[in-house]
């Protein structure tokens, strides 16, 4: 059975992308058969992170019905598997959110785990995509702004029955964090599934076209994604 895992967030820039890539080479390195597919329609990056800018077959093309979903599926370097969407400009004005369910009906089976990277907040695209999911993890930063519009995503996520596995909280800073962690924990209701400090090894990483439990297995930062994998068991 394939098990389908959202990354989601209220806020944009947050840190989905780059938390979907690094635990989608965690789930691969241990050997489980995982493939991170770019659910952001409207704004795709997975992509761009991993070296695949402008793929000639993309999630897009696959929800059009134009192409089968192995000739959108790319291999990164560390041996993920990778479904990018299309940076064309043209692209999402012709896909048809009904199609989304049918896209992802043929992904059922063709991987073990599918980690959908989503958009930010409440759109009619994204919660089309999220609701595909049968797991969902929360992204936010320890900033109000953030932890507010996660909480409106959670509600949303309870409100479609799927079941929450935690927070993810990104960039924190050693001293400097709007909400502690424990104002976070209780203001969101529930566990924190790992904190990822504020670092410039990721930006590095993304700079190499790698995420950095690939390209920095024994940072701090990575030890921390790999933390976050074990606890997907
Ligand atoms: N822990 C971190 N430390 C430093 N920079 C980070 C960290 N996590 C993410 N970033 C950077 O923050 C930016 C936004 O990250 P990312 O694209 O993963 O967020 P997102 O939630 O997917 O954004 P969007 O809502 O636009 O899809 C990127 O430039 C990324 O490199
Ligand atoms: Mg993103």
């Amino acid at each position: 059975m394939t098990r389908f895992i959202a990354v989601v967030s209220g806020k944009g820039g947050v840190g989905k992308t780059t938390v979907a890539i690094n635990l989608g080479v965690c789930l691969s390195n241990a050997g489980n058969d995982a493939v991170v597919l770019d659910g952001n329609l409207t704004a795709p990056n997975v992509g761009i992170y991993l070296g695949f800018p402008n793929p000639p077959a993309s999630f897009h093309e696959v929800i059009k019905g134009d192409e089968p979903i192995e000739n959108a599926t790319y291999m990164h370097s560390s041996g993920l598997k990778v479904i990018p969407g299309s940076i064309r400009f043209d692209v999402f004005d012709d896909v048809n959110l009904s199609r989304i369910e049918k896209s992802f009906n043929k992904l059922k089976g063709y991987s073990e785990t599918v980690i959908i990277d989503t958009g930010a907040g409440l759109t009619s695209e994204n919660k089309a995509v999220m609701n595909m999911a049968d797991e969902v993890m929360i992204v936010t930063t320890p900033e109000f702004a953030a932890v507010t519009e996660a909480l409106r995503t959670i509600k949303n996520a309870e409100k479609q029955n799927k079941l929450v596995l935690g927070i993810v909280l990104n960039k924190v800073h050693s001293i400097r964090n709007e909400i502690s962690v424990e104002n976070v924990k209780t203001m969101l209701g529930f566990p924190i599934m790992g904190m990822i400090p504020r670092s410039e090894m990721i930006k590095k990483a993304q700079i190499m076209k790698h995420p950095v439990v690939y390209s920095d297995p024994q940072s701090e930062v990575a030890l921390e994604f790999s933390r976050i994998a074990e606890r997907l068991k």
